[in-house]
């Protein structure tokens, strides 16, 4: 177990204090991160004490530790998995050759590359839900919310670390360019779209967290692959930070389905009582999965592959598939080809991105299946759309697609928009059931049924946000 050092000025388990270098480098990046974080972290709440768990050790027995903390107290630190002894490279032209201790040098631009590009989706997420504290349906979730947010700052701390200390000058300058972008602005936006969204209904982020996040837990289960050990133990930590982010979202979704369940088992229209009705949350699921799926890139892939290759980013749980070369053979591809779906061979290794896509659809489809056991009696059934529709990217990106996998002409797909997509309206309706917080320790919004139970076995109506506010 590698010790962590919690009363530095930045806690981690990397023994900073042995590199004067580096330790002065990111003391030096760290006042421009809060500054950050009091410019774009919540709308408010910075003088609240909110009941927030903190990384105190690594090990699955004491990561956890839960306090009532400011959050601009909340020690951002820099935490990486324990190693591995011997570990080896699990895929790749260079497996079972010794997983890098250091980044070769061929490979210095493409893993910077990586490593910025997940780098810049943390305080992107950060940026983007930074209004939703005004319109909490419930301390529990508020709470929740600047959980998400806090570990998100991390884990741009985490990316930040290696870019310092593996990266040289480019290293720094891009750890500084994470904190200069933000989220839709026009003239620096964040590096990829869906994060240049603004998410300002709680809808919205329980969607988000269930599958963009989900999106971000498939990167990094393959980074976790990667041959650079400390990305790879980096992001194995991130990980477990993660997996309650997906909880979040899931949950979420589970309560508004189940509210929204109570108020038809007793006859009533959910949209005259203030709830979601199902066809609109299907809507919603319909847009984020979509837009999610996108960023896993296109299918058959020349940069996926040149990953894969070089061991950079491999497939979530790679040990779990038979062959990690993937030099011999083929995958059957499906393309939209000049208005047709065609069958095509292709290099198996160009095919990387869609077999972590896969992955992410199942695991996708088991979300939902949490959802649909809530509503099963009612004959309702979430479904995911298919990948053919409403994508941006991809070999099906721009063209028309019904959800469940028709091609439609333009025509069409306008006329059934608001029945496959959230409309204007449907936006205004979910907006309009936001627009007061509910502060009242155990009390929840009309359109959310509580949790089963509270964080960390504390009671529903725990104070979990206390508010010092003028
Ligand atoms: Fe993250
Ligand atoms: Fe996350």
């Amino acid at each position: 177990m590698s010790t962590v050092s919690l009363n530095e000025k930045i806690p981690n388990n990397v023994d900073l204090s042995a590199d004067k270098r580096l330790q002065r480098a990111l003391e030096q990046w760290q006042p421009g991160f809060l500054e950050w974080w009091r410019e774009m972290g919540p709308d408010g709440f910075q003088a609240s004490d909110v009941y927030l768990r903190t990384a105190i050790s690594v090990d699955s027995s004491g990561w956890a530790h839960f306090d009532m903390v400011k959050m601009p107290e909340y020690r951002w630190g820099i935490f990486l998995a324990d190693p591995e002894p011997n570990r080896t490279i699990g895929f790749g032209d260079h497996f079972g050759k010794p997983a890098w201790n250091e980044v070769p040098g061929e490979y210095r631009n493409p893993l910077r590359r990586l490593i910025v590009t997940q780098g810049d989706t943390e305080p992107a997420s950060v940026e983007q839900q930074r209004a939703l504290g005004k319109t909490c349906p419930s301390l529990y979730d508020l709470r929740n919310l600047f959980q998400v947010n806090v570990e998100e700052g991390r884990h741009l701390w985490a990316m930040v670390y290696l870019l310092h200390t593996y990266f040289g000058r480019d290293g720094r300058e891009e750890a500084e360019a994470l904190l200069q972008r933000r989220s839709g602005n026009p003239d620096k936006p964040r590096i990829l779209q869906a994060f240049n969204e603004p998410i300002d209904d709680w809808l919205s982020f329980f969607m988000f967290t269930t599958f963009t996040d989900r999106d971000g837990k498939y990167q990094l289960l393959s980074l976790a692959e990667s041959a650079f050990d400390a990305l790879s133990r980096t992001c194995r930590f991130m990980l477990t930070e993660e997996a309650h982010h997906m909880f979040v979202g899931q949950m979420g979704i589970a309560r508004i389905a189940q509210r929204t369940a109570e108020l038809v088992r007793q006859g009533k229209d959910p949209k005259k009582e203030g709830a979601i009705p199902f066809d609109m949350l299907q809507r919603y699921l319909n847009f984020w999965y979509t837009v999610s799926l996108d960023l896993f890139g296109s299918e058959v892939s020349t940069n996926g592959a040149n990953y894969f290759a070089g061991g950079l980013k491999g497939r979530p749980k790679e040990e779990s598939y038979p062959d990690h070369v993937l030099l011999e053979g083929s995958a059957n591809v499906e393309l939209f080809e000049d208005g047709h779906i065609v069958e095509r061979d292709v290099a198996p290794r160009m095919a990387v991105n869609l077999q972590t896509g896969r992955a992410y659809e199942e695991a996708s489809q088991g979300a939902l299946a949490k959802c649909n056991k809530v509503v099963a009696d009612l004959g309702v059934e979430f479904r995911l759309p298919s990948e053919r529709f409403h994508r941006g990217v991809g070999t099906f990106g721009g063209y028309f697609f019904a959800p469940d996998g028709r091609k439609v002409s333009e025509t069409d797909f306008r006329h059934h928009e608001p029945e496959w997509l959230p409309s204007d309206e449907d936006e205004a309706y979910v907006r309009s059931l936001m627009t007061n917080p509910v502060r009242t320790p155990g009390k929840f919004a009309n359109w959310i049924a509580p949790p089963a139970r509270g964080i960390n076995s504390q009671r529903l109506d725990f104070e979990y946000v206390r508010f010092n506010e003028a």
